[in-house]
């Protein structure tokens, strides 16, 4: 059954566990998530960025996950839209069925360039207002995702973006956050503590200096109330990315976040944790493989089918070690 964020992390707060939230592009995402749901008896948290929507276009997207709902009716979904970059974008996903949007107003629209903290009330304010007439849950952040290693946001190409942030807008601030809260009614905060999105997080493995769980501490103890959410918060899984560079594939070395410290974040309030890369990495390295080793074949269900096995499988241990396996 189709559920809101807030239905799910009020459950998720009450039991003591922590939602993965998937990004879906395409058939075997949604297949692999469901699965692994259903494997594990987990709810599940699916959700579609812009690139997403402009890869699949809105209406393949949804529908994979009313399908998705079709096929498991057993098992609570919530169909969140990520990243909404202005009040427009969140409006279009509530009024197609969305039962969740975030609105990013800690970007200024179509912009790399942090917005100011009224801009980012102002924003969010107009989309709980309209989210919540209609039973939608509303996600809102807070602070820059950026690296506190380098200063720059995350890039897929491990290159960073354009934009080398301010040191002092990589970390939320928790009165701040007390605040925002208060003046927009966000159902659930993302915050930044050090992750920035993509495949190139830390060069190496991190220490309390560049991902600051302490952060969410301190936050959590301000607003124990509100459900904290964690972006780029993939672990970039090191066997995969042996896998890819074995057979062919061109990564440098890399590394992400760490599960143990993801389970430290949920002992204290984090109750959605966003993953996107580790899907990514899982299917590529499967696929390189799979072609790598079967030259001759050319059915292409073959190699969705390795890439699927792939990634139910990092859904499995996530649903595991963030608890919410045996919760549906
Ligand atoms: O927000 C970041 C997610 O990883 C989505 O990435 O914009 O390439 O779909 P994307
Ligand atoms: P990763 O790039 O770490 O998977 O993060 C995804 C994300 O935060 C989507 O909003
Ligand atoms: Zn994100």
């Amino acid at each position: 059954a189709l559920i809101s964020m807030r239905q799910l992390l009020d459950h998720a707060a009450e039991h003591g566990y922590g939602m993965p939230a998937f990004n879906v592009n395409n058939l075997e995402q949604v297949q692999a998530i469901m699965e692994a749901a259903n494997e594990t008896n987990s709810p599940v948290i699916m959700q579609g960025s812009a690139g997403a929507r402009n890869y699949a276009g809105e209406p393949f997207l949804r529908h994979l996950i009313i399908a998705a709902i079709e096929q498991y009716p057993h098992i609570p979904v919530c169909m969140h839209q990520d990243h909404g970059s202005e009040p427009a974008v969140c409006l279009r996903s509530i009024q197609s069925g969305f039962s969740s949007v975030m609105m990013d107003g800690s970007l200024m629209a179509d912009a790399k360039t942090p917005s100011s903290y009224e801009y980012n009330v102002n924003v969010t304010r107009t989309v709980v207002d309209m989210a919540h007439a209609g039973g939608v849950s509303v996600e809102g952040e807070l602070g820059c995702l950026g690296s506190l290693e380098t200063g720059m946001m995350g890039e897929e190409d491990g290159h960073g973006a354009e934009g080398v942030l301010d040191h002092s807008s990589l970390l939320t601030d928790p009165e701040e956050a007390a605040d925002f809260v208060e003046k927009t009614g966000v159902d659930a905060l993302a915050i930044a503590i050090g992750t920035s999105h993509g495949a190139y997080k830390f060069t190496k493995p991190p220490t309390g200096d560049i991902l600051s769980i302490d952060t969410v501490k301190k936050i959590h103890a301000r607003i124990p109330n509100t459900h904290l959410v964690m972006h780029g918060s993939s672990s970039v899984p090191q066997d995969w990315l042996t896998v890819i560079n074995e057979f062919g594939g061109e990564m440098g070395v890399t590394y992400g976040v760490p599960v143990e410290e993801i389970v430290e974040g949920i002992k204290h309030g984090v109750r959605k944790v966003n993953i996107d890369t580790d899907l990514r990495m899982a299917s590529t390295g499967a696929i390189r493989r799979h072609l790598a080793q079967n030259p001759s074949n050319f059915d292409p269900r073959k190699f969705y089918k390795v890439a699927k096995d792939a990634m139910k499988q990092i859904c499995i241990d996530r649903y595991v070690a963030f608890g919410s396996a045996g919760h549906a």
